[in-house]
């Protein structure tokens, strides 16, 4: 994909998403509005470290600049149809975002082979798993934008996790777990076994906490893993979990996991 594409879907989604802010009218609107396209911007700056490490030329990488400032195309319209950004209680936001994709005509004039890579890449972003039967150069297409959304909304959960713990009162998203000291028995083998916890199986906050742990192992980049490590995100977990074996365990499983990846053997 060439440079000036890329300069001109970001204008258009600049121009797109400012079309639904209410301007003060609806505060709630605004802020969620703003969560998500200040979101959309940190991964396409994870996006460009993870395709300056990886080495792609520069027609790939501007794909994956592409993939990532569409990712999530569909949570506008989702919040304001439905208030919420819960795919399950709404709508899923993936195939929203395909659909809007294609709505817009916004990827008409590129490469009928790059147009669906972006279409699958946005579709499967954020699903639990890839089809099986993608074919190689779209699945490592969806596979970079996977890892670079997780690595900002890693960021961001931690971040919310803190500012929950430091004031849980005056906290103000919602709280989807009960704040109980304890995780689950399930969770925690799940995660030593290195599966994907089902969304609708996590009891506490520290369930929830665990969880995002296990989500190292659906990591498919080495860079996206030594993102994880500099910035300490996995340390910075599991100084929330509470001070129970199995969580220290399950903890340092996964760091230990990050560790081993990252040696220099297996770079
Ligand atoms: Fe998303």
């Amino acid at each position: 994909m060439k440079t000036q594409k890329v300069e001109n879907l970001n204008q258009w989604f600049t121009a797109y998403v400012r079309g639904f802010y209410t301007n003060g009218a609806d505060e709630f609107i605004d802020t969620h509005i703003r969560l998500k396209e200040d979101h959309t911007d940190r991964v396409c700056r994870e996006m460009r470290i993870l395709t300056e490490a990886l080495e792609l030329n520069a027609q790939d990488a501007n794909l994956a600049q592409a993939a990532a400032r569409l990712h999530d195309v569909g949570r506008f319209e989702q919040l304001q149809k439905y208030r919420t950004y819960a795919d399950p209680k709404s709508v899923d936001h993936g195939r929203l975002g395909r659909e809007i994709i294609d709505r817009q005509a916004i990827l008409d004039d590129i490469d009928p082979a790059e147009r669906d890579i972006l279409r699958t890449a946005v579709r499967w972003h954020g699903a639990k798993a890839l089809p099986e039967d993608l074919d190689e150069r779209t699945a490592f297409f969806c596979k970079l934008i996977r890892d670079a959304d997780k690595l900002d909304v890693l960021a961001l959960l931690i971040q919310n996790f803190e500012r929950y713990y430091a004031d849980p009162k005056t906290f103000p998203l919602e709280v989807e777990f009960p704040d109980a000291p304890r995780v689950s028995e399930h969770v925690v083998r799940a995660v030593m076994n290195r599966q994907l916890v089902d969304y609708a199986r996590i009891q506490t906050l520290h369930d929830a906490q665990l969880v995002l742990l296990g989500w190292v192992f659906d990591i498919n980049f080495l860079p996206a893993l030594k993102r994880i490590a500099e910035n300490r995100y996995l340390e910075q977990i599991a100084g929330l979990l509470p001070d129970l074996p199995e969580a220290r365990q399950a903890a340092d499983y996964v760091i230990n996991y990050v560790k081993s990846k990252l040696q220099p053997e297996n770079k």
